[in-house]
């Protein structure tokens, strides 16, 4: 391939990631990875500069803008920075800057690893928080902004000037925040990048409060006087105010010692609070930056230092195959137990047939193992010429490990299932799911019952459980069990019958509803023979419902066993409705007080009718009396009133979905 063709390939490539990183919160190769694509088309594009074109995403900053805030434009543009990937390019970035100024001295930072954003205050109080977007305009995220605790809503001074740095959650808020997720059966973020850069893209302010983001500020603009002479005095001058700047911040005088501070940094990257990707040195004397200078992207005298994805490397003991809930078929490699990122790793999931191909995994291989967004362990390759004679070949299985029936896949889908619903693992991982905490919570009962249970053969489906109570003297024959004990159980069984729908909806375990779309389908629907006879186009009606969803839901109460299951419930007396009000969809508007504010698609008289002929009302300032503020685009104080009110505030595709939901 000839240069010109390769560094093609390589602005496709890496535009394809951009996007995926920077619009869709959802990379889809490592940050290792993309910088060796990246730095392998600087190179070339150095070498060859006829062929740097405008489009080049080395010429631009990533990111585009979301269409659903309103844009601002940025003070000045929110540059990026140049990486460095050794001691070398470190060494290199130090005799660039002594030629234009010999006496500079070095701040270095830990590079947080979360998303740049502009904060301004007016007056001294605290107006706006954008994002960097593409670095000239970002998107209004002022709401979420303002969710900051450690951010001070007034300073202590009236001033007017701008703050910019990194908007991140804790690692540890974010490990409770994705082991939330998981029991909800709701995908996991990657990373804590992703989770906050998906919480600062919610319009509801409630949810980046509960979650927790924090900011860490490193630049102070507009006000000059305010600086200092050095960017270690700008730091400081921050939290003098009462801001929360930098708190990791290192002075020193030549690279070396820079240097060493970088690998002290890296040797001790989980220690942070926050998820560091590496190292930020700047030039401390700030009277030198213009004449150091700028070029399109970035600042010449900072430049940020990427650390390596930690790999470690391990044995493959062996491949297992586990059988889910839902006869999902899972590769797992067992691996000899090693430190990655912290803590003990033996375990690492394979994904499904394709990945195990892909990667050609043998068992008793060598392979490199990292935590991808630090928890999730993944193998990240073969050291194949590591590979020792007496390597076993990994075969997927035609039939289900346990229960050995033919395994099946649909076109076009990468998992095989196991389709015969009595396959015991399925049996006991339904049943198991049913009776835990985030579903019927049926206290006493758990894994352990469950399988004993399945093995003296007094449970195999849900309704068997509150058949129970007719086996007292098999259950007081269990090893462990007495009177006692036996009463306690069946209490909690009879108890669980008065679980609202939402529990039970979750613990029937149909494939792609989670804790969360649990409740959003019970409070639609209001009661379980409703959504059982909802249609397709009934449930997709519902927010947060996706046509595969709504499949998977009518396609489950056809089932002829489940609807078997269900009547066996109702006939139990299990409750089928739920406490969570009812918002039938004529309550989102009737007696609801509306005020709309910024710039609508339609005229604002035109949504006022509407909202009016719905049985709404509509006024013109926020009060606490106000129930919803649909706020277009450029939304001003208004808008900033009912957040900090904590009123319900909607975007136009949102209120559009309301209406799509009323006209049904
Ligand atoms: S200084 C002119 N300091 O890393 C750019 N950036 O790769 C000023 N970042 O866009 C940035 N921690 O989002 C700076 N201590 C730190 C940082 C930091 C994280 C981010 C920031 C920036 C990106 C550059």
């Amino acid at each position: 391939m000839d240069v010109r063709q390769r560094i093609e390939e390589l602005k496709a490539l890496i535009q394809k990631y951009n996007q995926a990183y920077y619009d869709q919160d959802a990379p889809i190769i490592s940050d290792v990875e993309w910088d060796a694509l990246y730095h392998e088309l600087v190179e070339l594009e150095t070498a060859y500069p006829a062929y740097i074109t405008e489009d080049s995403p080395t010429q631009k900053v990533g990111g585009q803008i979301n269409e659903a805030f309103s844009k601002i434009k940025h003070l000045s543009p929110m540059l990026s920075l140049s990486n460095a990937f050794s001691a070398e390019d470190l060494r290199a970035f130090d005799v660039r800057i002594k030629k234009e100024a010999p006496h500079a001295t070095y701040v270095l930072e830990p590079k947080v690893d979360g998303l740049a954003a502009s904060v301004r205050y007016e007056k001294g109080r605290l107006t706006l928080g954008i994002t960097r977007g593409d670095g000239t305009t970002g998107e209004d995220v002022t709401h979420n902004i303002k969710t900051i605790q450690t951010l001070p809503y007034m300073l202590s001074e009236p001033l007017d000037l701008e703050v910019r740095g990194e908007v991140y959650l804790p690692k540890k808020r974010f490990q409770a925040i994705n082991e939330d997720r998981q029991k909800n059966e709701e995908p996991l973020f990657k990373n804590p990048r992703n989770a906050a850069a998906g919480t600062m893209r919610q319009l509801d302010a409630s949810l980046a409060k509960k979650r927790g983001l924090e900011i860490v500020l490193y630049s102070l603009g507009s006000v000059d006087d305010l600086k200092g002479n050095t960017h270690m005095e700008t730091l400081q001058k921050m939290k003098d105010l009462g801001l929360p700047s930098q708190a990791y911040a290192k002075h020193f005088d030549s690279i070396e010692s820079v240097i060493q501070g970088v690998q002290d940094f890296e040797e001790n990257r989980h220690q942070f609070p926050f998820e560091i990707d590496g190292a930020v040195i700047k030039v401390n004397e700030r009277n030198l930056y213009d004449e150091i200078g700028y070029t399109a992207k970035s600042p010449k005298w900072a430049i940020a230092y990427k650390f390596k994805a930690e790999e470690v490397e391990t044995e493959v003991l062996d491949v297992v195959f586990s059988v889910g809930r839902t006869g999902q078929i899972t590769p797992v490699a067992s691996l000899a137990p090693v430190m990655v990122a912290g803590t003990m790793v033996s375990r690492a999931t394979l994904h499904n047939e394709d990945y195990l191909l892909e990667k050609d995994i043998h068992i008793h291989d060598q392979v490199l193992v990292k935590k991808a967004g630090d928890i999730i362990p993944e193998v990240i390759r073969v050291l194949t010429d590591k590979r020792p004679s007496h390597a076993l070949k990994v075969d997927f299985p035609s039939v289900c490990p346990v229960c050995q029936s033919t395994l099946k896949k649909e076109p076009k889908e990468a998992d095989w299932f196991c389709v015969n619903v009595t396959c015991e693992a399925q049996v006991k991982e339904k049943l198991e799911h049913f009776v835990s905490r985030q579903a019927m919570n049926i206290e006493t009962f758990g894994e352990k019952l469950v399988a004993l249970l399945y093995q003296k053969e007094l449970i195999h489906t849900i309704p068997d459980i509150y058949r129970l109570k007719n086996h007292r003297d098999a259950l007081l024959a269990l090893e462990g069990f007495g009177q006692k004990s036996v009463d306690t159980l069946l209490e909690n069984i009879q108890a669980s019958k008065n679980n609202p729908l939402e529990d039970l909806l979750f613990g029937l375990g149909i494939r792609h509803v989670g804790k969360t779309s649990s409740k959003t389908l019970a409070k639609a629907f209001g009661d379980l023979d409703a959504l059982k006879n909802a249609r397709v186009e009934d449930l997709i009606a519902v927010n947060d419902v996706g046509e595969v969803m709504a499949r998977t839901i009518v396609d489950f109460f056809k089932e002829p066993d489940n609807q078997t299951i269900i009547d066996e419930l109702r006939s139990f007396g299990l409750r089928f409705d739920t406490d969570v009000v009812a918002s039938s969809f004529h309550e989102k508007f009737t007696g609801r007080t509306f005020v709309i504010t910024g710039t609508l698609s339609a005229p604002r008289n035109a949504i006022k009718s509407h909202i009016e002929s719905l049985g709404g009302k509509v006024t013109g300032s926020v009060s606490k009396n106000t129930d919803v503020v649909l706020a277009g685009s450029e939304a001003g104080s208004k808008k900033d009133k009912a957040i900090d009110l904590g009123i319900t505030v909607i975007d136009e595709a949102t209120f559009n979905t309301w209406l799509g939901e009323q006209d049904e």
